[in-house]
């Protein structure tokens, strides 16, 4: 593992929900592997905070291996990243119990993401999702990660865990380094095909506003060929044109093109030429994800080798830190 000590430690956690959508990709997976060469990378799946809600248990390890594959069919490269299972590093749970003893219990009802999920599912208001934030803190925190990539509503998460960590310091001594988020310089957000004004969500009831990284060629094309546009037909970025601004995004961020030169491609176009060509060039640009995908997938020892390995150097970074932790808080050392 070539993590190295002169550069920054960048750590981010993906939750096994299925697949990546478009907007996941663009926004952010696919700067990740570029990121490789100047930081040191951790890549967590986050089993332990998906049992938050309530999961179907066969279902939850098949949507585990599947979105660690995903990470390295999307350019994760386990020689250059750590790239592992959550629940595989036991540091993280071990460290977020001396965690939430330094968390106000205040602070964590103030999470709106708690507020959202505790409405969301009423009947099932557990003790794992009102300290899900601590936990997250704990994958921070036990790599004194530098970077956290993250998207708005991860935010007020990240602003906890700096609290969490800054308290810890005043208490016992300066040891957490402060962890700032990381925002790509790239980046376009991209919203739904539906309903242009909304961001692209998997969540959404329909199945038409959303392109997932792993949809084949025809669904892909046929999902861009429904998107939502507006009533005139000349293809050009401008305000009250949200459908069409989206698809220029989409279409600019997966060919490189500028707008001008997209504008002037489609000159003389309708919608209808320019949304067969977004659907093309979309799935195409998608095309070598689905091949590495379907090739690490059907893998299972490849795939094994790699996440026993990822666990191991990770738990070899947060084993020395969780010493630490144990020895400022008073407990006796074990040798
Ligand atoms: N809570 C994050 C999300 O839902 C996932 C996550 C867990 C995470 N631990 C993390 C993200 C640590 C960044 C760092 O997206």
């Amino acid at each position: 593992m070539p993590q190295s000590n002169d550069k920054k430690l960048i750590f981010s956690g993906i939750q096994p929900t299925g697949t990546f959508t478009l907007g996941n990709y663009i926004g952010a997976i696919r700067n990740w592997g570029p990121l490789q060469e100047d930081y040191n990378c951790v890549y967590s799946i986050v089993d332990l905070h998906a049992i938050t809600v309530r999961q179907d248990p066969a279902k939850l390890r098949q949507n585990t291996l599947q979105a660690y594959a995903l990470l390295l069919a999307c350019g994760i490269d386990p020689e250059k990243s750590i790239a592992f299972i959550q629940s595989h590093n036991v540091n993280h749970a071990e460290l977020s119990w001396v965690l939430a003893c330094t968390t106000q219990f205040g602070e964590l009802s103030r999470m709106t993401q708690f507020k959202d999920k505790s409405a969301k599912h009423a009947n099932d208001v557990n003790a794992g999702l009102f300290t899900y934030p601590v936990l997250m803190a704990a994958d921070i925190l036990a790599y004194n990660a530098d970077l956290v990539p993250i998207g708005v509503d991860q935010k007020q998460h990240l602003e906890l865990a700096r609290n969490i960590a800054a308290r810890f310091n005043q208490r016992y001594g300066e040891f957490f380094t402060l962890p700032e988020p990381y925002i790509p310089k790239t980046g376009a957000k991209i919203m739904s095909l539906q309903d242009p004004d909304k961001k692209m969500s998997k969540s959404d009831d329909n199945p038409n506003a959303c392109v997932l990284i792993l949809d084949d060629k025809d669904t892909i094309i046929r999902k861009f060929k429904r998107a939502v546009t507006d009533s005139e037909s000349v293809v050009c970025y401008g305000e009250g044109k949200s459908g069409i601004n989206n698809l220029m995004t989409i279409y600019s961020a997966v060919t490189g093109k500028s707008f001008d030169e997209i504008t002037s491609e489609f000159a003389g176009k309708g919608y209808g030429d320019f949304k067969l060509a977004v659907g093309e060039a979309v799935a195409d640009h998608l095309e070598p994800v689905r091949t590495a995908y379907a090739k690490l997938i059907a893998d299972k020892a490849y795939l094994k080798d790699c996440y026993t390995k990822g666990s191991e150097s990770a738990m070899k970074i947060t084993r020395k830190v969780l010493t630490k932790v144990y020895h400022k808080v008073g407990f006796v050392d074990q040798r």
